[in-house]
């Protein structure tokens, strides 16, 4: 089965490591052809670092299940699902959706890998509007899996199901979101928790440094293998209820305190900058990104092994 990548930029190379990295035959384009040529490239070179990693078995072999098509409708032809990832542009997006729409085959599927603008806003008069669907990644999808699948009112529920099941064959951890909403879910909790950093930051209330250490040495550490609800759960000694009924009221408490939906000031965030500045010259920010990746490297490789053993103990039916 072929899936196809349209746009190859950032994302859509990412994707198309995933899908490949699969066994999924991958159809690769983009209106600039050099933007197809640098894609290619990257591929290549991620998915190295990824195999030394043992994230990836065979390079070449992923390599060469990626194809780059000169045209769109080359890429979409007989493809199961389509992964679109033009900039986050409503009028880009309305168009390549109309495109799509009338060259792809009635049953494939077309997502959008859409930041913010939901697919009501791209195919609300395609006739095919029932198979399209957004399907939000985490950058870069081929190191964090999950994704957010997020239809418009008329998208085919069966569409959406058959969306999960192709990105859970492709190693991906697919949510559901039920109702079209700004941000999704994934950048709504990041909204929440960088709105209090940024108040906690400019009230003086604590440094940056020591804020990012409070989620990454604190918060953090827990959830990269398991989620709030989950953490409250095993906090109290009956379980979430007991948590709500002993803790609760001071959280509403603190949420009357956090009323404000202001836009983050120049002054704050001068103020972050300085900061960060201060720990990580401007200059060093690539080099940094590049250790980030290596840490979420050997941490889904943890996570591989952890859940290996996991499954290994349980018991059998
Ligand atoms: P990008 O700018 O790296 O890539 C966009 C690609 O689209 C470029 O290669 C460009 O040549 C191509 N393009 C532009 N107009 C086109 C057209 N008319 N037809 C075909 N190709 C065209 O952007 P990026 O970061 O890859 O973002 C793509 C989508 O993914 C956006 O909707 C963005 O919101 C979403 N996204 C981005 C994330 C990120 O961290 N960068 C994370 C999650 C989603």
């Amino acid at each position: 089965m072929d899936i196809a990548i349209v746009g190859s930029g950032l994302i859509g190379q990412a994707w198309a490591i995933v899908f490949a990295r699969a066994g999924y035959g991958v159809r690769l384009w983009d209106i600039d052809a050099q933007a197809r040529d640098r894609a290619v490239q990257l591929i290549g070179r991620q998915a190295h670092a990824l195999q030394a990693q043992q994230l990836v078995d065979d390079v070449d072999a992923l390599v060469a299940r990626v194809t780059v098509c000169t045209e769109l409708a080359q890429a979409l032809q007989g493809v199961a699902y389509v992964q679109e990832n033009l900039p986050e542009r409503v009028d880009l997006k309305q168009k390549i959706f109309r495109q799509m729409d009338a060259l792809a085959d009635a049953n494939t599927i077309l997502a959008s890998s859409s930041s913010g603008i939901p697919a009501s806003a791209f195919t609300e008069t395609l006739p095919g509007r029932r198979r399209c669907l957004v399907a939000h990644p985490v950058n870069p999808p081929y190191l964090i899996p999950v994704v957010e699948l997020c239809g418009a009112p008329w998208t085919d529920p069966a569409v959406l199901d058959a969306a999960r099941q192709i990105q859970s064959t492709a190693g991906q951890k697919p949510v559901l979101v039920h109702r079209e909403l700004e941000g999704f879910v994934l950048n709504r909790l990041q909204g929440a928790l960088l709105r209090e950093a940024f108040r906690l930051v400019q009230d003086g209330t604590i440094t940056v440094e020591d804020l990012d250490t409070t989620v990454k040495d604190g918060l953090g550490l827990r959830w990269s293998f398991m989620g709030p609800f989950e953490t409250i759960d095993l906090n109290a000694p009956a379980g979430v209820a007991d948590y709500c009924a002993r803790y609760g009221g001071m959280y509403a408490s603190i949420a009357r305190s956090q009323t404000d939906s202001t836009e983050w000031s120049a002054d704050v965030i001068d103020n972050v900058e300085r900061q960060r500045r201060g720990q990580l010259a401007e200059s060093e920010l690539l080099r940094r990104r590049l250790w980030r990746d290596q840490r979420l490297m050997s941490l889904l490789r943890h996570k591989q092994q952890m859940n290996a053993e996991d499954a290994a103990a349980q018991p059998n039916d």
